[in-house]
């Protein structure tokens, strides 16, 4: 599949077909992912592989109650139609064909002091480009998905209630979890994303 085909009609899937998704298929995703270009290559991601379906339950539970807390708080409400969709989707989370969390581990993000490039840490530079890592990795996991036929469903309601997910994982403190991703074979179609021309957020020589 060529790359752009993939990349507008990489829409989030929440509903998945049931079947299981390989072990070298999951592989082969974390090693598109690993590609991902990072700040001085300190390369922050970690994954873990949830099996268990006691954990994955746990994680979707979690996660369905963390939505609510933030439909609630939403200063745009969203519509009841949508609500009910999100909510009817995450109660089969438990029952997604693979579960990946995405983390960050904070112990690799000291990249400046490392490279020498610069005497003081700038926090939040540190900070946005370690994320800055993170998603682009994610990214080539999704196109990655894509390409193979498979869908995913980012997840990152637990952000509402962190202390419960990362204890269900056993996380070490310096490890954050930013994102749930479901990865199975959709049960619908990969339809073209709905996005605003590129036009409408071009600025040219300022803003
Ligand atoms: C960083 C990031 C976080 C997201 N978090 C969630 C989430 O917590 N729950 C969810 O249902 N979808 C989440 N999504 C999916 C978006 O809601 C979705 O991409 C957006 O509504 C556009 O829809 P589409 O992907 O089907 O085109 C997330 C997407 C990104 C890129």
């Amino acid at each position: 599949m060529e790359l752009s085909q993939a990349m507008v009609t990489l829409i989030s899937v929440r509903r998945f077909r049931d079947q299981a998704v390989n072990t070298s298929t999951l592989e082969e995703l974390m090693m598109a992912a690993t590609s991902a270009p990072s700040p001085a290559n300190s390369q922050p991601w970690e994954f873990v592989l949830v099996k268990s379906p006691e954990k994955k339950g746990s994680l979707a539970k979690i996660n369905l109650e963390c939505a609510s807390t933030y439909i609630r708080n939403r200063k745009v409400k969203m519509d009841e139609q949508r609500i009910r969709y999100l909510q009817k989707s995450l109660r089969r989370m438990a029952e997604a064909p693979a579960m990946l969390v995405l983390c960050v581990n904070w112990k690799r993000a000291g990249f400046m002091n490392k490279t020498g490039g610069l005497a003081k840490i700038n926090k939040r530079l540190e900070q946005v480009a370690t994320y800055g890592a993170v998603f682009p990795a994610m990214q080539n996991l999704l196109l990655s998905a894509r390409s193979m036929g498979l869908g995913c469903w980012i997840s990152m309601y637990h952000y509402y209630n962190m202390t419960e997910f990362r204890s269900v994982l056993n996380l070490p403190a310096y490890v954050e979890p930013v994102a749930t991703i479901c990865i199975g074979y959709p049960t619908g179609r990969f339809k073209p994303v709905r996005r605003e021309s590129f036009r409408k957020r071009l600025h040219v020589d300022g803003w």
